[in-house]
């Protein structure tokens, strides 16, 4: 195991921001973690290489407890943080001189591995330029080729792609993807839904400092969603529920859902609605489902 977690608390006063958390990460999978804004996701992944000291409960990462040797672990670990904690005033490759150092990656191969992974992430040509005068979506892709600098073998990414373009958010899904063929662990947390779907083989939502559900995606949305659904705007009137079918009402509209397609045509025709969309469900409907809450929300 790559990170056990049993009855894990932190309190800020008397404040839980992770409430007796408990769950495992096997070595070689790509772990999901899920939760709407102020779940307690970043608090949780900040215990797991020591900026947060836990208030109880054991933790091992790597066969190490972090709040005794975090600065070991880290030398394995390479962490996307959500806030970049880049050095402004430095260009793009002195903070990446700096932190090789940090890390001891040997010097004769140092540069090489710095612009091999640059030119990956598309930045080559920044280089030189102080990290002051990058865009947000460069300042995150940085960040991202600093976490892999030292090879590790268990990467942390919390929000990697919050703020990217879709091109660079599907060329980083496929470098995760690469390192997991190469049997790295990864722990992931996104507010994309799509993004959980595709990259997890593992999923956890976590609300309120609690985990609420845990399985594959593909298992999440058979247990809480299974089907498809219909979206119709909500001045089509008020549906109505009949067997089998489920009826939720959200920001965005009413959503219909039922076991089968059939089945779901056959209601909206009966009660003449005219959906704006039908799909088969998503994880974004179980995140709804299971916390209870649209996206927007704040825990
Ligand atoms: N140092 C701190 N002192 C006090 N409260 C804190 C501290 N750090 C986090 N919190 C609180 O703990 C809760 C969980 O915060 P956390 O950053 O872990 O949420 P998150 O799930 O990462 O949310 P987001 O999706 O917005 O990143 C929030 O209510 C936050 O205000
Ligand atoms: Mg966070």
């Amino acid at each position: 195991m790559i990170v056990i977690c049993e009855n894990v608390t932190k309190s800020f006063g008397s404040f839980k921001a992770v409430d007796d958390l408990s769950f495992q990460i096997p070595s070689g999978i790509c772990f999901g973690l899920l939760g709407p804004n102020g779940a307690g996701k970043s608090t949780l992944i900040k215990m797991l290489y020591g900026a947060n000291i836990r208030s109880s409960g054991t933790m091992t990462v790597l066969g190490r407890d972090p709040n005794v040797e975090s600065h070991i672990i880290k030398k394995s670990m390479g962490v996307v943080t959500q806030d970049n904690h880049l050095e402004d005033a430095l260009t793009v490759y002195e903070n990446l001189v700096v932190y090789s150092q940090f890390l001891g990656v040997p010097k004769l191969t140092r540069h090489e591995k710095i612009m091999s992974l640059l030119t990956f992430m598309k930045l080559d040509h920044k280089c030189h330029a102080p990290v002051r005068t990058l865009s947000g979506g460069m300042k995150r892709r940085l960040v991202f080729v600093r976490a892999l600098l030292g090879d590790p073998e268990f990467i942390i990414l919390d929000e990697p792609t919050t703020g990217l373009d879709p091109a660079v958010r599907h060329l980083l899904w496929d470098k995760i993807n690469e390192l997991k063929s190469f049997g790295k662990t990864i722990l992931l947390t996104t507010h994309y839904m799509d993004e959980a779907e595709q990259l997890c083989d593992h999923l956890v939502i976590m609300d309120q400092g609690e985990i609420q559900a845990e399985d594959t995606p593909k298992n999440m949305i058979e247990r809480y969603c299974p089907g498809y659904l219909a979206i119709i705007e909500s001045e089509m009137g008020n549906p109505v529920e009949e067997v089998d079918i489920w009826i939720r009402q959200r920001l965005s509209g009413y959503q219909i859902r039922a076991l089968s397609l059939e089945a779901l045509h056959q209601y909206l025709k009966k009660h003449q609605l005219e959906p704006k969309v039908i799909r088969p469900s998503q994880m974004e409907d179980v995140f709804l489902e299971v916390t209870g809450r649209e996206l927007s929300q704040d825990a």
